[in-house]
């Protein structure tokens, strides 16, 4: 996971606009990577981190590596209880595909309560096509039924039935190859 993050982490910096933010959370954001690169593309923005007591154990060294400890909270916490108030963007990668969708409408209210007005949740994950036609997602999929259990990959009528339910829409999408970014928001 850490290795995707490597490769997503410089795109997502440089395709999604983060001028309007201040502050970016990564939810179960891992060792810190991602938000390393988008933190070291733009020097105005400050982050937060929020994952496991287990695995933000090795944030430090990962940030502080990249000059970025700083700039950064480190938040040892359970993302199904709370998540840090007041971040523009919560960005959620490769995490809802390890649920069932009740755990990942929980985890999404859980961000929504916490998220000032304006604020958007960055959601990077494939996206199955719906027509069935043969796509490497149906690889994924199995494999996320293989290693979770529960987990699982969606089509985007499943993703937005998925984000409805947690009172969200989406306001845009970015393609970065095979990661979809869908940039939620309130429902009105
Ligand atoms: C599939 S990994 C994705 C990690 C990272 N976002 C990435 O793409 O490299 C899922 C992450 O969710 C974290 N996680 C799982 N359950 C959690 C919980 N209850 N609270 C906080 N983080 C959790 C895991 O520790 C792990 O870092």
């Amino acid at each position: 996971m850490a290795e995707t993050s490597r490769y997503f982490g410089p795109l997502l910096a440089e395709r999604h606009d983060f001028a309007a933010a201040s502050t970016v959370c990564d939810v179960g954001g891992g060792n810190g990577a991602l938000l390393a690169d988008i933190l070291t593309a733009h020097p105005h923005l400050r982050g937060v981190l929020l994952d496991l007591p287990s695995v933000v154990e090795g944030a430090p060294a990962v940030l502080d590596r990249a000059g970025m400890g700083d700039r950064c909270e480190i938040v040892a916490g359970d993302f199904f209880t709370e998540v840090p108030a007041g971040c523009d963007r919560y960005v959620l990668k490769s995490v809802l595909h390890d649920w069932d969708d009740e755990s990942c409408v929980r985890l999404l209210g859980t961000i929504r309560a916490a998220m000032p007005d304006g604020a958007r949740i960055l959601v990077l994950e494939a996206v199955v096509p719906d027509s069935g036609v043969p796509h490497p997602t149906h690889a994924f999929d199995l494999l996320m039924l293989v290693l979770t259990g529960a987990g699982r990959e969606r089509t985007a009528r499943e993703w937005a039935s998925l984000f409805d339910r947690a009172g969200l829409r989406v306001d845009k999408t970015l393609d970065l190859a095979v990661l979809v970014v869908q940039e939620l928001a309130p429902q009105e």
